[in-house]
């Protein structure tokens, strides 16, 4: 057997078995774009229990998925950034849970890593989650226990923090995109935790959706201004967005601002669970339909959606002139000078070289990959010692190698770091966020200050990475 044939082979197959199904689901008309929900109070409840729920087609039955209040992705929350919010969270699934809220620098004990954070939540028990959001941007939540499954069936939505002023746009649009591997009957296909395809990309599905369905068309006017929040929320998929026609200005990544600019070679670039907010100023011709191509996996690029120009006549004869730079957060600047640097090396996984012997197991998983030669598995361990450990306040270097032959969007909780440089070329602009996707084989710096005390994950963010051992704890004392 050749070594390079799995990878091509098993796409193919999954191709084979699920293309009639896939593009017949392609084709669908778009029902609903932007699902936006407004809350007006700071308090909400979300109920994590199974759900049947429209994904494709009329003629395929509904789709059963795990999910918050019954709807698939969940709520979108949205809240004023420096003002609390409490959430409760009721567990109707057969077993326990808990939220994890992406990218938020809230306290260690609302950041819903079960046995680490906090005891996971039982079935038929509530936990009530309270913080106040520091940063304002494009967040998202999901669950943190049996994160495989549970957010591979679909336990995850978008949290939208608003700006106090945001920037003026004629509409904002949000797209929750996730990847789903269904069955001729549009089910959620068993099997997941291929030991192949855990120790290789993960599981990439065969549809997918924005905001809950297979998307057709999102209808524009020409002229617009829109304001358009990506959000990767696939278990394993990494997108490379190409909007043809159309040049997007990315204005903030993982919800924290950046220069506005465009994106190198055109496409926006989104790990699992990374974030975008691209200003998209509508310069096609009206009557016209214009694709976003994602081409990540070179010969699998299919459109992910279509914007479908209004034959009305521009709504302004030249681009918005409005400043599109948003806001900065409060997030503190690390002092280059003074860092301690720590080298985090990614290992294992196919061709990977390594034995893995020394690694540890956590609950219940098998150790495929490993972080400086430690595998911390399952949803953690919490009696694994910290990979480091850090004084508070103290400036922190990450010197991340990947020593394997695979992509890794690697996150940090409670904290957003700047991105220094990939193999020693500096990032081109000033860039924050709270997942890096590092590239085969690629090194790459970031820096924080640690200002949050407590046990903090990092961890892969493909989840078969992260349950197979690409997970480690970082401890802010
Ligand atoms: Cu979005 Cu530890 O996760
Ligand atoms: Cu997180
Ligand atoms: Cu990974």
């Amino acid at each position: 057997m050749q070594f390079h044939s799995p990878l091509t082979l098993r796409r193919r197959q999954f191709l084979q078995a699920g293309s009639t199904f896939a593009f017949a689901a392609l084709s669908r008309p778009l029902l609903a774009d932007d699902r936006l929900t407004t809350h007006d109070g700071f308090t909400t409840r979300l109920r994590a229990a199974k759900a049947r729920v429209r994904m494709v087609g009329e003629e395929y039955p509904a789709t059963e998925v795990w999910a918050y209040n019954g709807i698939e992705p969940g709520p979108v929350l949205r809240v004023r950034q420096g003002t609390p919010i409490r959430v409760t969270v009721m567990n109707e699934l057969d077993e326990t849970t808990t939220v994890h809220w992406h990218g938020m620098r809230l306290p260690n004990a609302m950041d819903g890593v079960p046995g680490l954070t906090q005891q996971p939540i039982k079935p038929g028990e509530r936990f009530d989650y309270a913080f106040t959001p520091p940063d304002a941007g494009t967040f998202w939540y999901h669950s943190h226990d049996d994160s495989l499954i549970q957010l591979g069936r679909g336990l995850a939505g978008a949290l939208i923090v608003e700006e106090a002023e945001p920037p003026v746009v004629d509409r904002e649009l949000l797209w929750t995109i996730q990847d789903w591997r269904l069955t001729e009957d549009a089910q959620i296909a068993p099997g997941f935790n291929n030991r192949m395809e855990a120790a290789m990309d993960g599981r990439i599905g065969n549809t997918v959706t924005i905001n809950g369905r297979v998307p057709d068309s999102v209808r524009v006017r020409a002229g617009e201004r829109i304001r358009l929040r990506l959000l990767n929320a696939a278990i394993a998929r990494i997108m490379s967005l190409r909007f043809e026609g159309h040049r997007p200005m990315i204005v903030a990544l993982d919800g924290q601002p950046c220069e506005p600019h465009e994106p190198a070679d055109g496409r926006i670039l989104l790990g699992p669970a990374m974030r975008a907010d691209v200003m998209l100023d509508m310069q096609g011709d009206p009557g016209r339909s214009y694709r976003v191509v994602d081409d990540f996996y070179g010969q699998f690029a299919y459109a992910l959606v279509r914007f479908a120009y209004d034959k009305a006549p521009a709504v302004r004869a030249h681009p918005s002139d409005a400043p599109m730079r948003l806001p900065a957060n409060p997030v503190p600047r690390p002092d280059l000078k003074t860092t301690s640097v720590r080298e985090v090396r990614l290992q294992g996984g196919m061709m990977g070289g390594m034995g893995l012997r020394s690694g540890r197991m956590g609950m219940g998983g098998t150790a495929v990959w490993a972080i400086n030669g430690q595998s911390m598995t399952g949803d953690g361990d919490p009696h694994m010692p910290p990979l480091f450990e850090i004084a508070r306040g103290r400036s922190c270097i990450l010197d991340i190698h990947n020593e394997t032959a695979w992509w890794h969007p690697m996150h940090l909780h409670g904290h957003s770091f700047r991105v220094l440089d990939r193999d020693g070329r500096p990032e081109p602009y000033d860039i924050w966020g709270d997942t890096v996707l590092v590239r085969p084989r690629e090194r790459v710096r970031v820096a924080f200050v640690a200002d949050n005390p407590g046990d903090w994950m990092f961890h892969c963010h493909v989840m078969e990475h992260q349950v197979g051992g690409l997970m480690t704890v970082i401890r802010v004392t």
